[in-house]
């Protein structure tokens, strides 16, 4: 595990830090191997040796029980996006692949999963039935006729074992949720059960999914060389097409090869999770914050951050998790961050303009290995399915991180052009926008007409 030397100054400090957290082009590939080497492990787990599941067993690839749409998927269904922030119930219409708009979402309902001082679903005490309650609850305010009979399909970005199409049990939770009771219980019946609740006979749930699964049905309904797909929001996971299996779910956030520093290591014994979901903590908006206040606080320790003052007199840097993306994101957009135009949270408590910069630095610092982290691992899938690099891959790619954090998505593709250079095949990343709720509608379609 590695940390920072004793430097003896700010700028020091900072060029150390970048090394520590730098991945050149060989690193990428060597993490690349590993990855392809666990996909491999994860896809026959039976039989296997032990010391090998201990060094390559932490990808769950999990079979999904779906492939490729044809685009010729067409009607009006609902879908439910369970993904851990926010609840999204929409009714969406397919046009099929030719129409000018091929994906239609009409008027739906989104609800956050807390609301500070008011609720909160996330937590130990919610029971199954009480959380599957709320999320139905949506429906209800939906324009959804009593005379008329929807099909639902349901994202849900978690991971689970699916036994079929529409029947999912739920092995834990990631991304801070702790409804304990619910693990192991089977996801469908628990929201069918909610339906049945609230007298909803007319809503007919066919298919659970995961997000990733979700936003590659959505890219790959209209464009042939969709092959995987990926989140990069507050949690990160990837799924991707396995020739003649369908849609594997890898669960990539639990990969745990990797080069981890001091930082990586005191986050994760923090977390309610430890030693799970490595990569998830190091690239994922729920945590990148964090790590960047993990940072400062050394920084601060070691006297270069925040003058001469006392640490305890602040709220920040003392305060864990008080870092949101979107303060990140926002300072990075700052042309003057001393005069921040958006809020930056406790990013710019006590800090001078010196400081300031130091904290950008930090900042893009974590982002650019979270970017490099995240596109070797698409390279370790790209070398599983076209091991002689030779095709044409797209990765569609949602989540709050990829499509609000400035240059991040440039720092993937990027990376990826860098270390493919002089190969023949071509990685194009494609952001996804709500792919993982149309994505759930286009997963009904399939269903219906199998
Ligand atoms: C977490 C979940 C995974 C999901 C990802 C993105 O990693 O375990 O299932 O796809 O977050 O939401």
């Amino acid at each position: 595990m590695k940390s920072l030397s004793n430097v003896n100054s700010l700028p020091n400090a900072l060029i150390e830090l970048q090394e520590l957290f730098s991945l050149s082009v060989q690193d990428m590939w060597k993490i690349a191997q590993d990855f392809k080497t666990s996909m491999v492990y994860g896809l026959k787990p039976v039989n296997q040796k032990k010391s090998d599941s201990i060094a390559f067993g932490s990808l769950k690839m999990l079979d999904s029980f779906i492939n490729r749409p044809t685009g010729k998927e067409t009607g009006i269904y609902l879908a439910i996006d369970f993904g851990g922030t926010n609840i999204r119930v929409v009714p969406i219409k397919l046009n099929g692949r030719r129409s000018k708009n091929p994906i239609q979402p009409l008027v739906g309902y989104k609800v956050p999963l807390k609301v500070e001082g008011e609720y909160d679903y996330t937590v130990k005490t919610v029971s199954g039935p009480e959380l599957f309650d709320f999320i139905v609850k949506g429906l209800c305010r939906q324009l959804i006729q009593p005379n008329k009979s929807y099909y639902l399909g349901h994202t849900f970005s978690f991971p689970c074992k699916q036994e079929s199409l529409n029947d999912a049990t739920l092995i834990n939770w990631t991304k801070g949720f702790q409804n304990k009771k619910t693990v192991d219980k089977n996801i469908n019946r628990l929201l069918s059960e909610a339906l049945e609740r609230k007298g909803l006979k007319n809503v007919k749930p066919v298919v659970i999914l995961n997000d990733t699964v979700a936003t590659l049905l959505t890219e790959a309904y209209a464009d042939p060389y969709t092959d995987m797909g990926s989140i990069i929001g507050t949690g990160h996971n990837t799924s991707y097409i396995e020739a003649k299996k369908g849609i594997i779910n890898i669960e990539s956030g639990n990969f745990n090869l990797l080069p981890f520093t001091k930082y990586d290591y005191d986050l994760d014994k923090a977390t309610e999770n430890p030693e799970k979901q490595r990569l998830e903590k190091m690239v994922g908006g729920k945590y990148l914050g964090e790590l960047i206040r993990l940072i400062i606080v050394d920084f601060a320790e070691r006297g270069f951050l925040f003058g001469d003052h006392d640490l305890t007199k602040f709220k920040f840097p003392l305060t864990p998790n008080c870092v949101s993306t979107e303060n990140i994101s926002n300072l990075l957009v700052e042309n003057d961050p001393m005069i921040p135009t958006k809020p930056i949270g406790p990013l710019g408590e006590g800090l001078c303009g010196e400081e300031i910069a130091a904290v950008l630095s930090i900042t893009r610092t974590v982002n650019n290995r979270a970017a490099r982290l995240i596109a070797s691992t698409f390279l370790g899938i790209v070398s599983h399915i076209d091991p002689n690099f030779e095709n044409q891959h797209t990765i569609a790619v949602d989540g709050s991180v990829y499509c609000q954090m400035l240059g991040f998505a440039q720092s993937i593709q990027q990376a990826i052009d860098n270390a493919l250079n002089g190969r023949q095949c071509k990685v194009t990343l494609r952001q996804s926008l709500d792919g993982s709720v149309k994505g759930a509608a286009i997963a009904a379609a399939i269903a219906v007409t199998k």
